[in-house]
């Protein structure tokens, strides 16, 4: 009874790796959402909203206070002024965004060029549209391309491109000088490019995140997408958003105003408060800070325990390198390690349009209390001689 483009479309890998975590009881970092509480000072503004009857629909394209908040935000990042009426559209997160923009942009038969690895959202949201993603490589250990293989993917068909920076699951930041190329090659190709920046605020170390809309030609072409759920916290709240040409969120609203046709209220005037505020508590360097923390918590275990970890620059993210382990896939390593080991991470073969061509790697969170991060330490100590184990037995 499905129409024929939902055919093969599969739950999500985070809801399945999610699934087997909880009957198994083992600690999750597969998902990526926050196991700790968002900050008090915006549940406060959620509550207080709800309490002062900001109840009823909002503003489709999104609640005014919030849409000044995210147009200061923007200019503050970028030194760039926007007009919040025409150059801000709020989604139901940033997967509405990215659905809503996608159907925007691509038809039947039309092309999307991703890099590959990519969020799992972009290959469907294509054929949802009746087009199709067109994949570029990105190679371990620093997730690099070639940029005649990005020239390559262009075709009569395409007519859009789509980047993450930083990037889910790689871990990677595009600097400038690779922006700069793909920019290039969008100009020459005359192509609508979305971004998919919802881990601005997450970088580590000297990695700088550069927004590929303030690059020279580019803000006229570029819909830029983030997500309050990873800057705050509240990823429950699916609060998301998109910053571009009044041209490209025209085209967006048009789809939005059929697909939720306005987001929660109440959780889009506490994310005014929370962008209004955020920069005098401190709140971004200290979320930079408490994030760092988590990934040298996470990338020690994870070296310890035998899993080196690939070099990230940014997002909630570690991929471990899984050669020499034995296994054959990442699913099945993934599948062993939560049923076995009692941690769940992620393949990231569910991020490649054909699985063949995924390393072997997985892929996990450190958006987690300490405390959970030191439960998955705890347990990830018995993995090497637990392989050793099941390899003896095997061999028996
Ligand atoms: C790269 C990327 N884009 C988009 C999203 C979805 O964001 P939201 O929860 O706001 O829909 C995620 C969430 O994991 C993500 O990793």
């Amino acid at each position: 009874m499905l129409a024929r483009r939902l055919h093969g479309i599969p739950p999500t890998v985070f809801s399945q790796m999610s699934a087997l975590a909880m009957r198994t009881g083992a600690v999750n970092l597969g998902q990526g959402f926050p196991d700790f509480p968002g900050p008090d000072f915006v549940k406060d503004a959620a509550k207080a909203a709800i309490e002062g009857d900001l109840n009823q629909y909002a503003i489709g394209h999104g609640a005014l206070r919030l849409r000044r908040a995210i147009a200061a935000t923007w200019a503050d990042q970028t030194g760039q002024e926007i007009d919040p009426e025409r150059e801000v559209t709020v989604t139901s997160g940033a997967t509405e965004a990215i659905f809503d923009a996608i159907q925007a942009f691509i038809g039947p038969g039309d092309e999307l060029i991703s890099f590959e690895p990519f969020y799992d959202s972009y290959p469907t949201s294509a054929t949802l549209a009746g087009g199709r993603l067109v994949p570029v490589t990105l190679y371990p250990p620093d997730w690099s391309f070639d940029p005649d293989q990005l020239r390559a993917a262009f075709s009569s068909r395409t007519r859009a491109l789509i980047l993450n920076t930083p990037h889910n699951p790689t871990g990677k930041v595009f600097s400038r000088q690779e922006l700069e190329v793909i920019a290039a090659i969008c100009q020459e190709h005359d192509v609508v490019v979305i971004t998919d920046e919802v881990y601005d605020r997450i970088v580590f170390d000297d990695a700088v995140h550069v927004p590929l809309a303030t690059l020279p030609g580019m803000w006229e072409r570029t819909l830029t997408i983030n997500s309050t759920g990873k800057t705050f916290s509240m990823t429950g709240w699916k609060i998301g958003y998109a910053v571009g040409p009044a041209s490209l969120n025209a085209a967006l609203r048009a789809v939005h105003q059929f697909v939720t046709f306005a987001s929660a209220t109440p959780f889009q005037e506490a994310m005014a408060t929370a962008f209004e505020t955020a920069p005098q508590r401190g709140y971004y360097d200290r979320l930079r800070a408490d994030y760092t923390r988590r990934r040298d918590l996470l990338r020690a275990a994870l070296d310890d325990a035998g899993l080196p970890t690939l070099p990230i620059g940014g997002s909630y993210f570690l991929m471990a390198d899984l050669a020499g382990l034995g296994f054959p896939d990442d699913a099945s390593f993934c599948r062993f390690l939560t049923s076995e080991i009692g941690v769940a991470a992620v393949p990231p073969s569910a991020f490649y349009l054909d699985q063949a061509r995924a390393p072997l790697l997985a892929r996990f969170c450190f958006a987690k209390k300490d405390q959970t991060l030191r439960a998955a330490a705890e347990r990830l100590v018995r993995l090497t001689s637990r392989i050793t184990e099941m390899m003896s037995v095997a061999n028996r």
